[in-house]
């Protein structure tokens, strides 16, 4: 045993509850190594104001010299808050179903974006044409996988969003991909980097052969 671990959670705005884990966990015992966690938020919404990484490291820091011994390694694991704006996610509109509530159902859902369902994550989305709208109307977005939970944002505002159109979805970067899934035989999505004006297929897309791939006797 050469350390102590601790992870408080994750997609914390806020610097103090980091800076309150070190002390409980210091104290039960002096060691060489102390692993502080992930859980630095990152910025999913215009409204989403995570702290800096300067900030936050200041925070972690400054209450490792109050408790730790002055030579220990300290450790963080950072994810989301590296990872979670390097991707967007691009849908294709197949329905607007007007009524008393718009759905604009797209060619994904939880099939690529889970951190909707499982932890009510709240996404921005704008149709890719029309990107500096600044008006719109209020409409859900679904997804395709016939779940009632299949929803990917509630009550967001797109301007005119119309069959065929392109959706994009950003700060999908993290856990989105992780937690891609073939619920109702659904085939992965494709990861593709762009920088500079050139794009590189980097994971493609699933296939049913892929699908099918772990199958060993189809006879009756
Ligand atoms: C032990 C541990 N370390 C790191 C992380 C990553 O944290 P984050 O969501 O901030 O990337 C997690 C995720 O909850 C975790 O359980």
């Amino acid at each position: 045993m050469c350390g102590l671990h601790v992870h408080i959670g994750s997609q914390i705005l806020d610097v103090e509850p980091f800076a309150a884990s070190v002390a409980p966990v210091a104290e039960l015992a002096q060691f060489p190594v102390y692993d502080l966690g992930g859980g630095l938020g990152a910025r999913y919404t215009y409204g989403d104001r995570p702290p800096a990484v300067g900030d936050y490291l200041d925070a972690l820091v400054g209450a490792a010299r109050e408790h730790v011994p002055a030579d220990a390694e300290l450790i963080i694991e950072p994810g989301r808050s590296m990872f979670a704006s390097a991707a967007t996610t691009l849908y294709r509109v197949v329905t607007v179903k007007q009524g008393s509530v718009t759905f604009v159902a797209v060619d994904g859902g939880m099939g690529d974006n889970l951190e909707v369902a499982l932890f009510d994550q709240r996404f921005e989305a704008a149709i890719v044409d029309r990107l500096d709208a600044t008006d719109g109307e209020r409409v859900t977005v679904v997804g395709r996988h016939c779940e009632s939970g299949d929803v990917l944002i509630e009550d967001i505002r797109l301007a005119g969003p119309r069959v065929g159109d392109l959706l994009a979805v950003p700060a999908t970067g993290a856990y989105c991909f992780t937690m891609a899934n073939n619920d109702n035989g659904n085939r992965r999505i494709p990861v593709v980097f762009v920088a500079d004006g050139t794009a590189r297929l980097v994971v493609r897309r699933e296939t049913w052969e892929d699908l099918l791939a772990r199958d060993v006797d189809h006879s009756t």
